[in-house]
């Protein structure tokens, strides 16, 4: 028996999941900005919650209601009731946030079918190379600790964002935030900015799936499959 999945609704992406997103599991997504990864959890989130099930999202970004009511469409009051958003400020407060969040999952009240760790990166990445460094990385790999050990026992899926930079030797789009958080998200994928509003998905690491690509639409309603269904 495979692990279980939830389901995106982006066939394409689905089919490079053989199905959906692992839910006993952390997935990262990586790509530089404007590539889709908050839209994309916006979206996740709202199907989530209109299934009656908790999302818990943690946004560091500032998140766009506006957006989310673009996706939500007429369902958003019962999608706002199955959310719990949080907001923080810093990488102190988006620990405590991961905390609760982690915790409302494991105490078992709220049937919880998704947490969002959107971006895992923003504030750490304003510590490189200070002198907060090493204990911005220490309270970056604590939450994803917690994340991992949730979704595993727990059976939900985990999802967290990553920017990247530029490495000077290939020119290469790297993930920030060290190999630990690479190490410890059994799914990863990059999304890359395609022409207008495409966007491809590479399917970079999985523990059962061939690596691959697929591709979406942005839409002013939501994401769109492009391929094949
Ligand atoms: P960062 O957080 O900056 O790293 O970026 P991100 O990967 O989270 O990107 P995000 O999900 O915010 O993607 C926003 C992209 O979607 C931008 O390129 C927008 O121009 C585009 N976008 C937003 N709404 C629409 C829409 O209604 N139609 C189209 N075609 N594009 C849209
Ligand atoms: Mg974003």
């Amino acid at each position: 028996m495979g692990t279980s999945r939830l389901p995106t609704g982006i066939a394409s992406v689905d089919r490079l999941l053989g199905g959906g997103l692992e839910t006993d599991g952390v997935t990262e997504i990586y790509g530089e900005g404007g590539s889709g990864k908050t839209i994309f959890c916006l979206d996740l989130a709202a199907r989530v919650a209109r299934s009656d099930r908790w999302v818990l999202y943690v946004d560091t970004e500032g998140v766009s209601l506006e957006r989310l009511r673009a996706g939500a469409a007429d369902d958003l009051e019962r999608v706002l009731a199955r959310l719990l958003l949080s907001a923080p400020k810093d990488l102190d407060e988006q620990g405590r946030a991961v905390a609760t969040a982690c915790a409302l999952a494991r105490d078992g009240r709220h049937d919880t079918g998704l947490i969002v760790l959107d971006s895992a990166t923003n504030f750490y990445r304003l510590s490189l190379s200070g002198p907060d460094e090493d204990d911005a990385r220490e309270a970056l790999a604590v939450q994803v600790a917690d994340l991992v050990s949730t979704a595993r026992t727990q059976g939900i899926a985990v999802v967290l964002t990553n920017q990247v930079w530029r490495s000077v030797r290939d020119g290469q789009l790297e993930p920030l935030g060290g190999s630990f958080l690479n190490h410890a998200a059994k799914t990863i994928l990059r999304f890359d900015r395609d022409t207008g509003p495409l966007r491809t998905v590479v399917l970079v690491k999985h523990r059962s799936r061939p690596d691959g690509r697929g591709s979406f639409r942005i839409t002013s309603t939501g994401l769109e499959s492009v391929g094949g269904g």
